[in-house]
Parts: structure tokens; sequence; C-alpha cells
């Protein structure tokens, strides 16, 4: 059964880990994602942004392939079906849909009308048990076409909207959705001191894991990041390993083209790259 993703991030966040969530684009992905992180007892989110959801046909589509694998796969550990940057919209229909956890992004509103969207999803998910995740600052880069600058969030914004009830919170402290440019500055982890400072015990998220070096990452578990979204880097490692298998020219070896095979070696590189973010994010065998 899927579970909201609350539990899952205070315990991260009062035993200095971080739990992993993982954009979604299909099932070959759902599948990697959830047989990983029951091979390794990690509690682990599902990420689905709304142009994820629309390309897999809907939010129903997904919450039913979902439920479905977990029951199949005989999964035990603790998963979340996460709405990434969703709209007031989109977390509505995610909410009906059968999500577990929601992502209303109002970064990009006045801090007003941020504060008053984000309080009544926190009325609307706590009545229904869904665990929410609001954002301030926003986060650089584009997704998806969600399209940030990359801003460090304003602390005193942080605590207005963590005040207002939400179970966990984005924000920007440099951070950019996709690769890094080479003169990126790297994380402002005064801005993440100071946020935690102001927001205590709430679990922090990190958007744009990919390409965030590994000691960033620590650094910014030590500070109060509980939740490290990744999305590119398993979208370039199914891309590479795909690309080796048609280059070797093993989709014409034999019945190399059945899409069970083609899509294997995608299928194998996304579950290598998630167990390795398990391992540096210090969340394996933590759902044991
Ligand atoms: P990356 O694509 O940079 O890993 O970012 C993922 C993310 O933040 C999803 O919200």
């Amino acid at each position: 059964m899927l579970v909201s993703a609350k539990d899952m991030l205070q315990k991260a966040k009062a035993g200095h880990y971080a739990v992993g969530h993982f954009n979604i684009n299909n099932l070959e992905w759902a599948k990697s994602v959830l047989l990983t992180a029951e091979e390794c007892k990690s509690p682990v989110i599902l990420g689905v942004s709304e142009g994820a959801g629309k390309y897999m046909t809907g939010y129903k589509t997904i919450v039913g392939m979902v439920n479905g694998m977990l029951e199949e796969l005989h999964i035990t550990v603790p998963v979340a079906l996460h709405l990434d940057h969703g709209s007031y919209e989109g977390c509505l229909k995610c909410i009906e849909a059968g999500f577990s956890s929601v992502m209303f992004d109002g970064s990009h509103y006045p801090i007003e009308e941020n504060v008053a969207k984000t309080k009544e999803l926190v009325a609307l998910c706590a009545e229904k048990g869904i665990s929410l995740e609001a954002e301030v600052g926003s986060i650089g880069g584009e997704e998806d076409g969600v399209i940030g600058a990359g801003e460090c969030a304003d602390p005193n914004e942080c605590k207005m909207i963590a005040d207002l009830g939400v179970d966990f919170l984005a924000a920007g402290i440099g951070n950019i959705h996709g690769k890094y440019p080479a003169n990126w500055q790297g994380l402002s982890f005064e801005t993440l001191d100071a946020i935690q400072q102001l927001t205590g015990t709430l679990p922090l998220v990190l958007h744009g894991g990919t390409g965030i070096p590994e000691d960033m990452i620590k650094k910014a578990i030590s500070l109060g990041v509980s939740k490290i979204n990744v999305n590119t880097e398993c979208q370039l490692a199914f891309a590479e390993a795909t690309r080796k298998y048609i280059e070797a020219g093993k989709d014409l070896e034999g019945k190399g083209f059945d899409p069970r095979k083609l899509l294997k070696p995608g299928a194998d590189a996304i579950s290598a790259t998630v167990k390795e973010k398990m391992e540096l994010f210090g969340s394996i065998g933590k759902a044991e």
C-alpha cells in the first residue's frame, strides 16, 4: 500500500540520512526503482511530474500501475507516490486519483499567493492523510517546461510556509534541474543553514540531485535535507545503456529487437543509478 512520505522523512531527518525521490516515466522506470528499493531495504518516493503524468496517459493509470506493482512484486518497503512540481489543479487531480503525496510548487507566485494556496492544500491533504511538499525560491533550470532561475530562497519566507503545516519544504539554494553548468557556484550552505535554523525539525528537500558532488550532498544532509530528487541522472543512464545495446548491433541478433530485451540494459542502468544514490543518501537498510 502506498504511504504518505511524512513519517519516512521525519525518520530520515532524525536519523541524518535522506530518502531518494526518483522521477518515473513508464513501467520500466517504476519497476526498476521499486525492485531496487526492496533489494536495498530502503524507503523510496516515486516522483511524477505533470508532463510525465500526461505521458503515462493520466494519474489514474499511474496509481493503478504502481499499486499493482506493490502487490505483484511483493514490495514491503515504504513507498510514496508523489506529484512533482504540481500546480494547484494538478494537486487536486492527484489527491483524487490516489497519490499518497503531492508537491505544490507556488514558488513562481508572489509569496502572499503562495501562502494562500499552500494553506488551502495543507487542510485538504491533512484531511486525506496525504503528505504535502511546498516550495520557496525557484529551482533553476528547466523540468518539463517548468523553468526556474535558480535563486536562493528567503529564509523568512520559508518559515512563513513551514508554519502553515506543510510536511516538507523545497527551498532554492542555488540548485538547478538537469546538468550543472561548468561555472556553477555550488550550493549555498549559508542559505540552507539559515533556513534550517528557522524551520527546525521540518524535513527539507533538495531538488536537482543530478550532478551535485558527493561531499555537497553529505553536507546538505547534515544541514537538514531529508529528501533528494533525482531525475536526469536516471534518464542519462537509461539512454547510454540503450545506445550501447543498439550500437553493438544487439537488436539485430536473434530476437534482440524484443522490447523486453531492448529495454533491459536501460532498466538495469536505472537500477544501478538508484542503488548508488541510496548508498550515498544513507537510506539503505532503513526500511528493515
Ligand atoms: P534532476 O533532473 O537535476 O536530477 O532534478 C530532479 C528534480 O529535482 C525533480 O524535481
